[in-house]
């Protein structure tokens, strides 16, 4: 399971970027907006050394792009140390599948569904993200609807495009609940061929605690079993978000690492 899981995440970068092998490691080149990572090779015996790291820095510093890393931490025990001795910060998140089995459906007093590739639709689901995000945790806050239309008419266009581009593609699938104040949360799966990943759940800070997360999740998942898809991964940023998904039926097999 973690081999498969390592083989999508290896997979999924490249709807928005070219891969560059660089020693031990993938290097990502983004072709987007965003900018991407690199990974360990899969299947990769080597253990990495700083000096491999060194590699990667020259690289990213001679194409002007930021250097970070991602890995899944138990196909790859050595990165997280010699990183941190590269002088790179390291963090680790917990990694969870889904069996379909195991699911458990969770619906709220919302109503949830698959969002289509509209530029406003798109832009209101970005601010929501970006919202939440910028107020991580589980804890209920301020920001609410009035602070997300305000966010979305600033959003760049230009990212706003290449975000519609990707939905319309069907690279990347958002779903987002809504209420009587329009779209409160929204997260996005990103299907390659029967395995998928579910990023980006967000709820804004003010709607916290309604289950709206579950039910975002919920249609996601749904979508996703009725596509093809057997295996639904995701990254939480921390237990406590974890618990989010473990509800839905969720549960961890290992952590993904990141250093930058
Ligand atoms: C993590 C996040 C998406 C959760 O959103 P949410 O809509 O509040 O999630 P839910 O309501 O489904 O679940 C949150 C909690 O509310 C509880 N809850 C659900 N429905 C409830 C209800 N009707 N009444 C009271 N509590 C409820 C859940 O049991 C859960 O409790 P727990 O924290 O003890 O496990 C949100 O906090 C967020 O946007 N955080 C910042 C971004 C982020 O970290 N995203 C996840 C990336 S992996």
């Amino acid at each position: 399971m973690i081999n498969r899981v390592d083989a999508y995440l290896h997979a999924v970068p490249l709807s928005g970027s070219f891969a560059e092998q660089v020693g031990p490691f993938t290097l990502f080149r983004s072709t987007t907006i965003w900018p991407y990572y690199a990974r360990p090779v899969p299947g990769t015996e080597a253990t990495i050394e700083p000096a491999d790291i060194e590699l990667v820095r020259v690289r990213c510093s001679e194409l002007g792009i930021p250097l970070s890393f991602e890995w899944v931490v138990e196909t790859c025990p050595s990165l997280g140390a010699a990183a941190a001795a590269a002088g790179l910060t390291v963090v680790e998140h917990p990694l969870l599948v889904l069996d379909r089995d195991d699911f458990r459906p969770e619906k709220a007093d919302a109503r949830s569904e698959i969002l289509p590739a509209e530029e406003d639709v798109v832009r209101q689901a970005r601010a929501v993200a970006n919202l939440a995000f910028s107020d991580p945790g589980t804890a209920v806050g301020v920001a609410g609807p009035a602070e997300r239309d305000t966010a979305a008419a600033e959003l760049e266009d230009e990212k706003v495009a290449a975000l519609v581009d990707r939905a319309s593609k069907g690279v990347s699938v958002n779903a987002g609940a809504f209420t009587d104040d329009g779209l409160v949360a929204s997260g996005t799966h990103q299907p390659v061929g029967s395995s998928t990943e579910i990023v980006g759940v967000a709820t804004l800070p003010s709607m916290r605690r309604k289950g709206l997360a579950a039910a975002v999740t919920t249609t996601l998942v749904e979508h996703a079993f009725a596509n093809g898809v057997d295996l639904v991964l995701l990254s939480a940023e921390t237990d406590a978000v974890a618990a989010v998904y473990e509800r839905v039926g969720f549960h961890r097999i290992g952590s993904a690492g990141a250093a930058e």
